[in-house]
């Protein structure tokens, strides 16, 4: 007999493998009436109803109007930027200027930083993500106040100080060495405690000098299992200007490589306008790529070109993020969608499958918590969405002519809102 504390009976989707290597189909198990068997913070075991024999009054039911799944991951995020959603009319250099630094330069403040960062969490959670990369200010207290309100609700926050020592306002620079030893507290803190795990975070190579990012190289020496997050091959503009900060650089991706910050646990938002040898390099380094579809289209980016990048390197991981500020919605559903419209900008068109697969395993690869989190199988983390198929009236009209799985989930994507987060648990505890 299974020992465990409570079991969730329905119909019950989670991923094996990867779609883009597999094929959709050999991809996920799913089980029409299934049941997730979860004891303490874990997975026991996941099947069909009918293998099992469970005490009655240890199960919760859900109906065919429920999808029992795991919850979802957003690879690259800015907590400080709510105050830049929707910020009219500018291209990503100008936007940086315009509303992104002046929203992060409130993260002085701990008191202001705490507050919003219980009001991010919460919104992580009404969006039924668990797992997050997240950019803080450059202000230490920003993110001692994310990890001290993350730890609390056992979410997957991997999280880090931005770096920056030139090009940005007085408020949000600091000196490379202060940056440094900053950091070097805050990971001694909080890196590996619980389920927070600390990412060095320099912005991008404008805001960086080279003393900055030999500091960098230093502090991955000293912590090789550091994640690292930053941002590559955005807009045009801004990769004019790296390279002329960089002249010796053969490449965006060259600059990252010449000081060690290409590793399998460096995480890169964009690479909409990486070249092949780019590619090549980051898929050799295992390094990753966090899609941000609907921030690039907010932007007026050139959108990334997945199934180029795909086609070129099937084995370079990408997953998919919102972005925000600059991305226009933390749902996950719309984050999808707008990685579908980006594939259809270049004549592809991306699968239901394999667009939520970028927003849940996928992200947990990117994020090097693959092992953890982001699919159903003993000894897994209990980290579970329950998706209300007919949450809104749009829903529940269209769900009647939908005609298999796949169809469900694309309809999901192009009407779904966060409202379909019916629950969600955490490590088996349920914050939704
Ligand atoms: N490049 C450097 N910083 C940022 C940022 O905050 N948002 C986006 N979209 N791109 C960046
Ligand atoms: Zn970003």
């Amino acid at each position: 007999h299974t020992h465990y504390d409570f079991a969730l009976r329905g119909r019950i989707f989670t991923f094996r493998a990867n779609p883009f290597t597999v094929g959709d189909e050999a991809s996920y198990h799913y089980y029409e009436d299934g049941v997730l068997l979860i004891k303490l913070d874990k997975i026991v075991d996941v099947g069909s109803y009918q293998d099992f024999e469970l005490l009655e009054q240890k199960v919760i039911q859900f109906d065919k109007n429920y999808i029992i799944m795991p919850s979802f991951i957003d690879s690259h995020l800015h907590y400080p930027q709510w105050e830049a959603i929707g910020g009219f009319g500018e291209d990503l250099l100008q936007w940086l200027d315009k509303y992104a630094f002046k929203a992060e330069a409130k993260y002085h403040d701990i008191n202001y930083a705490k507050a919003q960062a219980k009001q991010f969490l919460l919104n992580l959670i009404d969006n039924g993500i668990t797992a997050a990369g997240v950019y803080c200010s450059s202000h230490p207290e920003s993110v001692e106040a994310l990890f001290e309100a993350a730890d609390e609700a056992n979410l997957h926050i991997t999280a880090g100080q931005v770096w920056m020592d030139r090009h940005a306002p007085k408020s949000i620079i600091r000196p490379a060495k202060q940056s440094y030893d900053e950091t070097l507290a805050l990971i001694e803190k909080w890196h590996n405690h619980g389920n927070l795990r600390y990412a060095l975070t320099p912005r991008f190579p404008i805001t960086s000098s080279e003393e900055q990012l030999e500091l960098a190289q230093a502090l991955v020496k000293k912590y090789p299992d550091l994640t690292i997050q930053s941002h590559i091959d955005e807009n045009s503009q801004e990769v004019a200007k790296t390279l002329e900060l960089f002249p010796k650089a053969k490449s965006y991706a060259d600059i990252f490589d010449q000081y060690n910050l290409l590793t399998p646990r460096t995480v890169l938002g964009h690479g909409n306008l990486l070249s092949e040898e780019e590619i090549n390099l980051l898929a050799d380094r295992k390094s990753s790529i966090a899609h941000c579809p609907s921030s690039n289209e907010f932007l007026g980016n050139t959108p990334l070109n997945l199934f180029g990048l795909q086609c070129q390197r099937p084995d370079l991981n990408i997953s998919l993020a919102s972005d925000i500020g600059a991305g226009t919605s933390l749902c996950p559903w719309h984050t999808m969608a707008a990685a579908y419209r980006a594939s259809r900008s270049h004549r592809h068109a991306l699968s239901p499958i394999k667009a939520l697969y970028l927003h849940t395993l996928g992200g947990a690869e990117s994020l090097s918590i693959d092992q953890i989190t982001g699919k159903f199988a003993p000894g897994y983390q209990a980290d579970i969405a329950i998706i209300n198929t007919h949450a809104t009236r749009a829903l529940s009209q269209r769900m009647q002519t939908v005609e298999n799985l796949d169809e469900e989930f694309f309809v999901l994507m192009t009407l779904g809102e966060a409202s379909t987060i019916d629950r969600l648990y955490v490590s088996g505890v349920k914050l939704k």
